[in-house]
């Protein structure tokens, strides 16, 4: 784990509220993997780092991809190049791929987007095939960037690819699943794939295992932390009936 005070070295804006902030950042670039996360802090922002999946790394840059639901993320949406950042990381536990698993379904809902294109890397660096199902409520929602062999899209208003939810677009054997999206998405998908990794939303306070905001109710009883033992699980692992629905991922319908 790395503690960096970094610069912001690029920013592009891509669908309607969706920004990618790039950070040098040379040491997490080189050992993050699919499914971890950095916290973000800003030298005169609130107290409390916030998570963010690492989007991409290369060439000693990680990508964030956010979007504005609150305070903390406002500011971090409006910094520009040159603009300093603390960043911890990376943190978590990421996706699993297993070389002789079958092809792999890369399954995103809104900002579910965020942890992909590193897994689309590691699956296709095992010579494994990716499909990456994409979906939101409409065209303007997606995250228009996409890696792997190909990909699906799914709208909630039929804008663009598939009408309805992402869910239905994934076939009944598909091999390998990794998903990130709303929780209540993620649920619906431990029915049908109780088997499918699951990158969980939950509140994050220190980010590194001490203060236990970010607990996880798991079925059979107990809790994880998400920062430390997650924020990665298999679907069917998780009591979805304790887990926290409030987050605003939960807002965005499955
Ligand atoms: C492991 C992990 C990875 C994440 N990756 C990304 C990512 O790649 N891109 C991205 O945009 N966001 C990501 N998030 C969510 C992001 O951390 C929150 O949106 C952010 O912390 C909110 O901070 P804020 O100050 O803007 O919101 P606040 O002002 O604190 O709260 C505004 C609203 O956001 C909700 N909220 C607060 N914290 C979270 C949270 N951790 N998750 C979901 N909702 C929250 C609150 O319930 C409230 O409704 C991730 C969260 C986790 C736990
Ligand atoms: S965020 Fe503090 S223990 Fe997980």
């Amino acid at each position: 784990m790395y503690d960096l005070r970094t610069r912001v070295v690029a920013r592009r804006r891509i669908g309607r509220e969706l920004v990618v902030l790039g950070f040098e950042a040379a040491s997490i670039a080189e050992v993050v993997r699919a499914g971890q996360f950095v916290n973000l802090g800003l030298p005169a922002g609130p107290l409390l780092r916030r998570p963010f999946s690492v989007h991409t790394a290369a060439d000693g840059v990680i990508e964030v991809l956010l979007k504005a639901v609150g305070y903390g993320t406002r500011l971090l949406t409006e910094l520009r190049e040159g603009d300093l950042v603390a960043c911890l990381g990376p943190l978590g536990r990421g996706f699993e791929l297993d070389p002789d698993g079958g092809p792999v379904y890369l399954v995103s809902g809104g900002l579910g987007a965020a942890p992909m294109p590193l897994a689309a890397r590691q699956a296709a660096r095992l010579g494994l095939d990716v499909t990456w199902v994409h979906g939101a409520r409409s065209a303007a929602d997606l995250n228009p960037e996409w890696y792997g062999d190909r990909v699906l899209w799914a709208t909630d208003d039929g804008s663009q690819g598939r009408p309805g939810p992402v869910l239905e677009a994934i076939p009944n054997s598909p091999g390998q699943i990794l998903a990130c999206g709303p929780n209540p998405m993620l649920r619906a998908l431990a029915g049908r794939f109780p088997q499918a990794q699951v990158a969980l939303e939950t509140h994050m306070g220190c980010g590194t295992g001490v203060c236990l905001g970010c607990v996880v109710p798991k079925r059979g009883g107990g809790y994880d932390r998400a920062c430390s033992e997650g924020p990665v699980y298999r679907a069917g692992e998780v009591d979805w009936d304790r887990l926290p629905a409030h987050l605003h991922y939960a807002r965005v319908p499955a």
